[in-house]
Parts: structure tokens; sequence; C-alpha cells
């Protein structure tokens, strides 16, 4: 897919704007604070259905203002997609593919693609197992819509799991009432975990590519901390198994989660024994990989959005990125003109000016 215009009203610090890009490189350079990332977020809650800062989506609407709208056009050779997204200070927020209101945002992921990368990415190799699993599900969510219903129903049960182990009074009669959760979340965790073991064998060899070209030669390897069982019955087992040890916890101590990917560089752990600079390009090659996931999913390339990555890279690996990036709509952010290609976007106090 290719991101063809975008429509911005009241979003952040762009009051009008009305944009065409470029179907393969489009550079957006300026200096910091004038919108750049501002751009970026609105492209990103258009495909993913949100933003990718923590901040309240009210927040996005432009100062002073009572309503913002992003409106997009993406294309590839048989269609045409267009998402609108309307956010009002007193209402919930509305969005429409093609015409027609969303009710869930679960059918807006996947229909463009995006893989989205910025320095605050580090996180992903550097924090806690919820940031690789957040990786792990955004991808996922994105090539099957399954998974992503799967997602949001191992969530409702295992909080109401969790509801009633904080809540039963003695452990006999928690037993009686607790099978009902434990048989559907072994149903839908064992699917899950699944999903992920697939996931992380597919993308491992992608990821293993981009960062021995990236790197210049290091070998990366993925592995997937599985929860212990293979099968449904097993799961169960497990749960019942675990039912005093949660009662006494209050919370529901097994399950995907729970798992963790990890991640070695020439057989040492990066999470604790790489450079910073190391951390940084091998969360970049998990991004890279799931440019390959998607292309392989989905039979078409996703669009890629690097935003501040180019100040952190030395000149040989940025070299090395940008042609691993010349197979797909990519966008790019920087403070530095010179580093700009393709088509290059000045951005100034929330204005747009195309240079070449
Ligand atoms: N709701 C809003 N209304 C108006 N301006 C905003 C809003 N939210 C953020 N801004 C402004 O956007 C600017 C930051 O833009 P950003 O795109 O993050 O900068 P950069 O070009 O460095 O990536 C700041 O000047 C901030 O004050
Ligand atoms: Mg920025």
């Amino acid at each position: 897919m290719i991101i063809k215009k975008l429509t911005l009203k009241n979003f952040r610090n762009y009051e009008d704007l009305s944009i065409c890009f470029d179907s393969k490189l489009n550079s957006l350079c300026g200096q910091n604070a004038q919108g750049k990332t501002n751009l970026i977020e609105a492209i990103y809650f258009a495909c993913l259905g949100k933003s990718f800062r923590s901040s309240k989506e009210k927040q996005i609407i432009k100062w002073g203002k009572d309503y913002s709208k992003i409106s997009l056009i993406a294309t590839n050779e048989i269609r045409e997609k267009k998402v609108e997204v309307v956010l009002q200070t007193s209402q919930k927020k509305a969005v429409k593919m093609d015409g027609l209101p969303i009710r869930r945002i679960g059918d807006v992921l996947g229909e463009i693609p995006i893989v989205f990368f910025s320095p605050d990415e580090l996180k992903l190799v550097k924090e806690s197992p919820e940031e690789r699993r957040r990786f792990i599900n955004i991808d996922l969510s994105q090539t099957n819509k399954k998974y992503f219903y799967l997602l949001s129903r191992y969530e409702k049960v295992l909080d109401n799991r969790n509801k009633l182990l904080k809540t039963s009074k003695d452990l006999e009669t928690l037993k009686e009432t607790i099978e009902i959760w434990d048989k559907s979340l072994a149903n839908i965790g064992f699917k899950i975990i699944k999903d992920r073991e697939n996931f992380i064998k597919k993308i491992e060899p992608f990821a293993q590519k981009a960062h021995e070209y990236i790197s210049g030669g290091e070998k990366l390897r993925l592995v997937y901390k599985k929860p212990d069982v293979d099968s449904e019955e097993e799961y169960l087992k497990k749960l019942s198994k675990l039912v005093e040890k949660d009662f006494k916890l209050g919370y529901t101590s097994f399950g995907p989660h729970r798992d963790d990917i990890d991640i070695f560089l020439n057989e040492e752990e990066v999470k604790s024994f790489g450079s910073q600079g190391q951390q940084r390009t091998v969360a970049l090659s998990l991004k890279l990989a799931e440019l390959e996931f998607i292309k392989e999913q989905k039979g078409e390339y996703p669009i890629l959005i690097l935003d501040d990555v180019f100040s952190e890279l030395d000149k040989n690996r940025r070299t090395r990125l940008m042609k691993f990036t010349s197979r797909c709509q990519t966008f790019v952010t920087t403070t530095d003109q010179s580093l700009c290609e393709g088509k290059i976007i000045k951005i100034k106090e929330g204005k747009t000016e195309t240079i070449s």
C-alpha cells in the first residue's frame, strides 16, 4: 500500500494541511518542535486507529479548537482505501473506512499496514517483556484479524478470572466457580501461544538478515519464552494445578500475558550485555523484519515510518538502512536537510513546503 494523500484539520499544530506523497521516499525535515512527528502521528493514527504517544487522545486536538480530523487516502494496484478519523472534545472518536463508520478498531487494523520506528522503540529491546509482547501483538494484529480478536477475548477472560481470584472467600468455592474461566483461558491462550511461536519462527530469519546487513556481520538470535504447555488439555491442567498459588497471589500467574522473547547477539543477551548502539540496531532489525513478515503475509509491503532515526546511526548504517528501505514507501523525519532524499518536505510551525 502507498499513502497518496493526507488532509489534516486542527491536528496538533496543523490547522489546515493537504499534502500528497511520493510512492517511494518522503523526507520530512525541519527544526525541533515544528510538526514532523505530529505529521507522522496523524498517519499512524489513521492506519492503526490510535496514537503511539501515550498522552490522552483529546490532547491531539489543536489548542483552542473543538475537533480534529484526519483524512487519508491509500492505494495499491487493485484498490483505494479512504480512512477518516474525527476527534471531538465532547464525543468519542469516530473512524470511517471508505465512508462507512467503524465500530471496532480491529476492523481498521491491517487495511493499511505500517511499521513505525523511532528512537523510543529502543525500549523494545531494553525494557520489560510487555514491550516485546506489544511488538508481537501489533504485528500479528495487522496481518491476522483473528489474532486481534482472540487477544481481546483473552484479556477479558483473564480479567474475569483475576477478579474471581481476588474476591473469592475460600479455595473450595473458588475451585468450583473458576473452571468456566479456566476452560476459556486454556482454549484462547493456547491459540495465542501457537500464533506467537509461529510468528517468532518466521521473523527470526528476517531479523537475522537485516541485522547482519546493517551491523556488518553480527549474529542475531530470537528465542520465544513460551509458556510451558503443548496442548490445550495440558494448559487446563496447569491452570488447575496453580489455582491455590493464584488464589494467594490474587492474579493468574500462567499464560501468554507473562511470556517474552529473549534476544541474543553472538550468543550474549542483548538486553543485559549489548551496547546502546547494538541495542538500537537490534530494535531496528526487528522492525525491518516486520516489513518482510507483513509482505509475506499480505503479499505487499507495508508503509515504513522512521522518526528521528538518522541522528542515532553512523553514516554506514544509515546508507545500508536506506538501501534496505527502497523496497517500500518510506517516511523519514530529520532535522538535517543534507540527509534528505526523495520527495523533500520542509516543515515549519505546522506548515509544509515541498522542496523537491
Ligand atoms: N494539541 C496541540 N495543539 C497545538 N500544538 C500542539 C499540540 N500538541 C503539540 N503541539 C505542538 O507541536 C509541536 C511539536 O511537534 P512535533 O511534531 O513533536 O515536533 P518535531 O518537529 O520536533 O517532531 C510543539 O511545538 C507543540 O507545542
Ligand atoms: Mg519529532
